[in-house]
């Protein structure tokens, strides 16, 4: 069966490290004939930057914001995809507030019942690809946490592609070890 891959990127650098590896894993899921789709989370048009916290998702029936915007456009191709990968930056030993700004907005995708104490989502069972780029050696352990434990708790597949001392933006593009393994990973989840 043709995967669903929907890419987010959370990087403001279009032709960045961000942007290559996010390059060479559409090369790979590419060549396996998956159905790809790039959003670029960083220039989405927001009407409030962020969840409000409103919580009137629960409300509803749909698995979706009750905000009208881009996001929400983002949400619905998530809902529908086998694979969501998010590629970020790491900013400050976290994911890019570009980014952040839209997994927040993934409250939407569940349906909490407090009393009974259970959770659906419609994340269940999809996979959960991260793909990063550092330029120094620290922090990739905390920028991978949160996702490591959203896919846990949504019972999702996880998995992750994490380049320390990849340089200033673009100069990844140097590294043709990193092409191989994120082509290869691009491959493996197609
Ligand atoms: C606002 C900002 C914060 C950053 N914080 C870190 C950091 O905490 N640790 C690190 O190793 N690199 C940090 N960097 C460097 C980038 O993570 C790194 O160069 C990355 O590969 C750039 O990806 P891009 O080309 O997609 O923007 C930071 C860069 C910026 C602009």
């Amino acid at each position: 069966m043709t995967k669903k891959i929907l890419i987010l990127s959370g990087s403001p650098k279009k032709n960045g490290n961000t942007a290559a590896l996010v390059e060479w894993f559409m090369e790979g899921a590419g060549s396996r004939g998956a159905k790809i789709e790039l959003i670029h989370a960083a220039f989405l048009q927001y009407k409030f930057p962020g969840c409000t916290s409103c919580r009137l998702c629960q409300k509803q029936k749909a698995y979706e914001c009750v905000i009208e915007d881009d996001a929400n456009l983002a949400l619905r191709k998530m809902a529908a995809a086998d694979v969501i990968v998010m590629a970020t930056p790491l900013y400050f030993f976290a994911a890019s507030a570009q980014l952040k700004v839209l997994i927040d907005r993934m409250f939407s995708l569940y349906k909490w019942d407090n009393a009974a104490g259970t959770m659906r989502t419609v994340l269940k069972g999809k996979t959960l690809l991260l793909l990063a780029s550092a330029f120094e050696d620290a922090g990739m352990d905390a920028l991978e946490k949160p996702f490591v434990l959203t896919a846990d708790y949504s019972g999702m597949e996880y998995g992750s592609l994490l380049v320390s001392n990849a340089g200033e933006s673009g100069d990844i593009r140097k590294r043709s070890d990193i092409h191989e393994k994120a082509v290869a990973f691009g491959k493996k989840f197609a």
